[in-house]
């Protein structure tokens, strides 16, 4: 094996074991993914791992409300990450758990050095207790009224009515969550890791800043680090690392004895599972197998090893203050860089579980979409910065359609039968001068080295946008040379051979430079196309292939309707479909006219149903803030609502062709508040409103009479 130029350490963030993956999540996995992929090729070493995250409060209450144990929850959400790294092409080399005898022994010995340092320190702290669950309630278990604005059932730190922040103690009435009793204040000692010590501080000024100031660091980063840092005396606050029990965690060694068990807070230990896993990756032979002679100690001692985790921007403080304090007094090395990336949005929209919207990665493949594709599509959106990106469906069939499939793999299946079919599988170019040769090769090198610096820097929409241009490139060539003409000239056969040759040497080009993204694509093109017998390295982008074996299908397209599905968009009425808002008013009409008796809208009734059933609808009255007509279709409106909560509902309605939107607005009428949001062509449609209509045309929106408001329920 030659020797690495560089040895690397890389890390995702560790996921919490409490729930399958999210989009976000698969998201980070693919941008770290790629960079290992990328460097790996470039011939470094590279030692890239995970683990979940399993300590934490929420853990051991959501185990306690499935009436399993921790470790039980733990191991089947691992399973459940396994596999879905397995399945969207993750190379992690080694994951574990913080849950684990490494992860205890580091944690424990880490703190131990802190504290022979004087950098732990015990105060004294009231907290919310709940005496019938008998813990101490972290904030999030903590609602209560808003003390600024009396909206009931805030949570403790922050309102979302007002936007108003206070700490949970401010709250009026204030409840726990997973009993319903009332918190009583109780005061119990806990540990600080003093970050606000002068030696600390001077640290990390100086470590978050070198060699210069916003040269590691992201520019975005470094600045939000240097506010949280301050520079006018103002200070750092000492952080609270231990929690009293009931807690899932690891216990805190040498406490005084007599005094009650605590436990490392949750995001003590997790940044230490980076090294949890890491040693068990040693520990396990597999660093060995991988090339490594050293021990897990002489190897992270090393300060030639690099150091990156990748991580949301949510989680930047615990990176950038805590992380690298932690280890530079506890006497280890720090980490190089922390790379940060935003969150990943659909249709514009935060992605949100509760609201029932986004692009679940389990649905995704189990509905048969190509991981690659996704693959492809989160690249093609990364850059090095701190930006959200943007699931758009269209976009996305685009990208894979039009660039991936109609472009790059267009390539291959153009050219490749007229060599088999003339050459027997023989590439050369034997009308191309030496010159134009040689200057051909040089622009692959060019264009490579463009892409490693793209790779390097993170900025992989850039490698994508320049491959497809030399996509782009050969495609023209191969074009204006009509190989279809010349397959039926015997005269002009070395030109046949030289185009179709020429195209496919750039294919490999672009097969190299995109193997990080698409790992397997790339794998089966290096051994199935060119027969080489590996996997490629980085130098192969611009070699000449002396050969194919064949071509076989490489990457289907991406159907527009697995997409839909993947989304739960249903058709409008305008494209032949029903949608929920045309259910919202057929659904009413039904229920009119059956009431009705029969009237010149009868439809037939309904089968009686329960009160029961009837309890379960939530209709409450909306007022009209906002209606419009949504383009592109000819039945829909889009309606804003107000029915008294925080924020306004968005209601797609078919009622365009009865109601100019303008009339609408300031209207009052019922709505189903609690219908399951559906995502449509053209967003998310929360909830119903309720319109009569008959056989004949005509749709006839309710109305209450005058006194009612919004919000009000209608029973
Ligand atoms: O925010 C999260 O999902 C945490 N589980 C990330 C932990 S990263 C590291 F510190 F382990
Ligand atoms: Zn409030």
């Amino acid at each position: 094996m030659p020797s690495p130029v560089r040895t690397l350490f890389v890390t995702t963030a560790l996921p919490y074991a409490n729930a399958p993956f999210h989009i976000g999540h698969i998201m980070e996995y693919v941008q770290a993914d790629i960079w290992v992929r990328f460097q790996r090729m470039r011939g470094n070493a590279v030692h890239f791992v995970c683990a979940d995250d399993t300590h934490g409060a929420p853990i051991m209450l959501q185990a306690e409300k499935e009436g399993i144990s921790p470790e039980e929850l733990i191991a089947r959400v691992g399973a459940s990450h396994r596999d879905d790294w397995k399945r969207y092409l993750i190379s992690f080399d080694t994951v574990h758990s913080t849950h684990s005898p490494e992860n205890t022994e580091l944690a424990q010995s880490i703190y131990r050095a802190l504290a022979a340092r004087g950098l732990v320190t015990t105060r004294s702290i009231e907290q919310f207790y709940d005496p019938v669950k008998g813990m101490f309630l972290p904030d999030r278990y903590i609602k209560g009224t808003c003390p600024k604005c009396g909206a009931k059932d805030q949570y403790g730190d922050a309102c979302e009515v007002c936007g108003s922040t206070y700490a949970p103690t401010d709250l009026v009435e204030p409840y726990s969550t997973i009993t319903g009793a009332r918190p009583e204040l109780r005061a119990s000692e806990h540990l600080f890791f003093r970050l606000s010590a002068p030696e600390v501080v001077s640290f990390l000024k100086t470590w978050t800043a070198a060699p210069a100031p916003g040269e590691t660091l992201q520019p975005e980063v470094y600045n939000k680090v240097q506010e949280w840092l301050g520079d006018d005396g103002r200070k750092l606050a000492d952080w609270d690392i231990s929690r009293d029990a009931p807690y899932f965690g690891i216990e805190i060694p040498d406490q005084p004895p007599g005094s009650a068990r605590k436990y490392f807070y949750v995001w003590l230990d997790a940044p230490i599972g980076y090294l949890a896993a890491l040693k068990k990756h040693f520990d396990s032979g597999a660093a060995r197998a991988q090339g490594e002679p050293r021990s897990f100690d002489e190897f992270v001692a090393d300060p030639k090893v690099e150091q990156f985790h990748f991580i949301g921007k949510d989680i930047v403080y615990f990176h950038t203050l805590f992380w690298p304090a932690m280890l530079h007094f506890a006497g280890r090395k720090t980490p190089t860089n922390v790379f940060v990336h935003g969150f990943i949005t659909a249709s514009g929209e935060k992605m949100s579980k509760s609201r029932g919207t986004g692009v679940s990665p389990q649905r995704y493949l189990d509905l048969g979409l190509d991981p690659e594709w996704l693959r492809y599509y989160i690249a093609a959106k990364l850059n090095s910065h701190v930006e959200d990106i943007d699931f758009g469906p269209d976009d996305f069939v685009a990208r894979v359609n039009s660039d991936l499939i109609g472009k790059y793999v267009n390539i291959a299946s153009r050219a490749a039968p007229f060599i088999t079919r003339h050459f027997g599988g023989a590439l050369a170019t034997p009308a191309e001068s030496e010159n134009d040769r040689a200057n051909r090769l040089t622009t692959a090198q060019m264009d490579a080295e463009a892409a490693r610096a793209h790779y390097e820097a993170r900025d992989y929409g850039k490698v994508l946008r320049d491959a497809m241009r030399i996509a782009d490139r050969i495609n023209e060539a191969f074009d204006a040379a009509q190989p279809w003409l010349l397959a039926k000239d015997p005269a002009a056969r070395d030109r046949l051979q030289t185009v179709c040759s020429q195209a496919l040497q750039g294919f490999q080009s672009l097969s190299v430079m995109l193997a990080p993204v698409l790992p397997q694509v790339a794998s089966r093109v290096a051994r199935q196309l060119f027969g080489l017998g590996r996997d490629f390295t980085w130098k192969d982008a611009w070699a000449e292939p002396a050969k194919i074996a064949g071509f076989k299908h490489l990457m289907a397209r991406v159907d527009p309707k697995q997409v839909e599905a993947l989304l739960g968009i249903e058709a409008d009425p305008g494209n032949g479909g029903r949608s929920s808002a045309a259910r919202a008013a057929a659904g009413a009409t039904a229920g009119a006219s059956a009431s009705a008796g029969a009237g010149a809208g009868a439809a037939k009734a309904a089968p009686p149903i329960a009160i029961d059933d009837f309890a379960k609808v939530e209709l409450r009255i909306a007022r009209i803030v906002a209606a419009e007509a949504v383009d592109g279709s000819d039945k829909l409106v889009k309606l804003t609502l107000d029915i008294g909560e925080a924020n306004p509902r968005t209601v797609f309605a078919g009622i365009k062709g009865a109601y100019a939107p303008d009339a609408l607005v300031g209207r009052l009428t019922p709505m189903v508040a609690n219908l399951a949001p559906r995502k449509m062509r053209f967003g998310v449609s929360e909830g119903m409103v309720l319109a009569a209509s008959g056989d004949g045309p005509g749709v006839y929106l309710l109305a209450p009479d005058s006194g009612a408001i919004p919000g009000m329920r209608v029973k």
